[in-house]
């Protein structure tokens, strides 16, 4: 592999970056997450682009249900994400059984190539883990993020000659049948898997697992297996031991013995399900970021939803969205403002002090029975820690950076940039 695919192509002095809040309580978080990097003073110019739901209610609008230019993708995001250095966007919202309505998500997945799913799990101080003895986790885990069943390869009604295309479609023969084609290409397997191997290779990590049921699924987890095992004797040589293991079995170990993994290599579907299992023994999703990450464009998200029902109340946890922006420094190669923040969180999640944080917190993790009245919001949270990276951000400073992001996110129709 030329270059590491995992840091942006060109380091530069500044950087262009887009920003894209996404729908409901994604506006909060992105709040949240750019009132941190404020009290930074980060190399970033930023640029404003909408999509999700919110967008697909404007385009139907303005062209009428039906139009075939209706989108929550709206043409304006996908130029400003080719024209920018990275992307950092907020939770969507989907909604199942809308017809026409794509996932804006997934659209960029595919439109963008961005193979990589990085998903990391990490043990958070203050938050911990709840498994008994409170195991140190700390996972890295490479989704592949452009085919399997997400290929949207799908049959309904399964046309007659595809019945003939298999003796296995035999016994479906007369039956009512839906059918997704599970596609995986060599080249996909392989990128993924090098990607895997090349970070254990930067960061000194020991093993990589890669999760697959080979057992039964033979052509298309045959396949990742088989590239997996070539792939790893080129490693030996690093001292990286690579390890294929059956997906389910790694479901139950990740529960009883989660410090023995490191990396992890998975499929599509088997890596989002894995990536919601590891997220939620380091704190849930309120604390899960992630990076969609292709050769030519990375996006972080966090793994969240986007929380409708506290729409715009300022009540959603900001950390999955700080700790997504600290996962794009990174991509950036801003090292030390990355630090700071995962320092800053730690402590401010530690010292747990009244008005710092938000209701999920004092409910899951402090068992505060008094979560609602005690709750902290949004903002209040993510000013508290951008305090920890800068004491000297409050006063007037502090207001007029919360007015700058209050801009930057502002959600009212005529806001939203796209469509126009
Ligand atoms: C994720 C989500 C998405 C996925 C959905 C919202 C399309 O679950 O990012 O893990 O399935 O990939
Ligand atoms: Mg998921």
């Amino acid at each position: 592999m030329s270059g590491n695919v995992l840091k942006v192509k060109e380091q530069k002095d500044r950087y262009k970056v887009c920003y894209m809040s996404g729908d409901d309580s994604g506006f909060d978080m992105m709040e949240g997450a750019l009132l941190v990097l404020e009290s930074l003073n980060l190399p970033i110019d930023w640029v404003r682009a909408d999509l999700g739901w919110c967008m697909w209610e404007k385009s139907n609008k303005k062209f009428g249900e039906g139009d075939a230019r209706c989108n929550t993708v709206p043409p304006e995001t996908i130029e400003t994400i080719r024209n920018t250095d990275a992307t950092l966007m907020a939770a969507i919202t989907s909604k199942a059984g809308v017809k026409g309505f794509k996932s804006a998500i997934l659209q960029m997945r595919q439109l963008f190539d961005l193979y990589i799913n990085l998903r990391p799990a990490k043990t958070l101080p203050g938050i911990g883990t709840p498994l008994k003895g409170d195991p140190n986790i700390d996972i890295v885990l490479f989704r592949e993020n452009t085919e399997d069943l997400y290929a949207a390869v799908e049959f309904f009604p399964l046309p007659e000659e595809m019945f003939n295309l298999h003796k296995g479609m035999e016994r479906f023969k007369g039956e009512e049948v839906a059918v997704s084609w599970r596609v995986f290409s060599k080249k996909g397997c392989e990128r993924i898997i090098r990607a895997a191997f090349e970070y254990a290779k930067a960061t000194g990590r020991k093993t990589v697992h890669c999760c697959n049921k080979a057992n039964v699924i033979r052509e298309t987890d045959g396949m990742m297996k088989r590239i997996f095992l070539e792939v790893a004797k080129e490693y030996e040589q690093y001292g990286i031991k690579g390890i294929e293991e059956n997906a389910d079995a790694t479901a139950m170990w990740l529960i009883k013995n989660p410090q023995d993994y490191s990396v992890i290599v998975a499929s599509n579907v088997f890596g989002d399900i894995l990536s919601d299992e590891g997220s939620q023994l380091t704190g849930g999703l309120g604390f899960a970021p992630s990076g969609n990450i292709g050769k030519d464009a990375a996006l972080f998200e966090p793994s969240s939803g986007s929380v409708p029902k506290y729409a715009h109340q300022y009540k959603v946890n900001p950390s999955a969205m700080i700790l997504t922006a600290k996962m794009m420094l990174e991509y950036l190669g801003l090292d030390d403002a990355a630090k700071k923040i995962e320092k800053a969180l730690g402590e401010v999640l530690v010292e747990s002090k009244p008005g710092t944080l938000t209701y999920d917190v004092l409910r899951d993790f402090r068992g505060d029975p008094n979560w609602e009245k005690n709750a902290a919001s949004t903002i209040e949270m993510a000013a508290a820690i951008a305090q920890k990276i800068d004491p000297a951000f409050s006063g007037a400073k502090l207001d007029a950076a919360k007015e700058k992001v209050h801009k930057m996110c502002a959600w009212s129709e005529g806001d939203l940039v796209g469509f126009n």
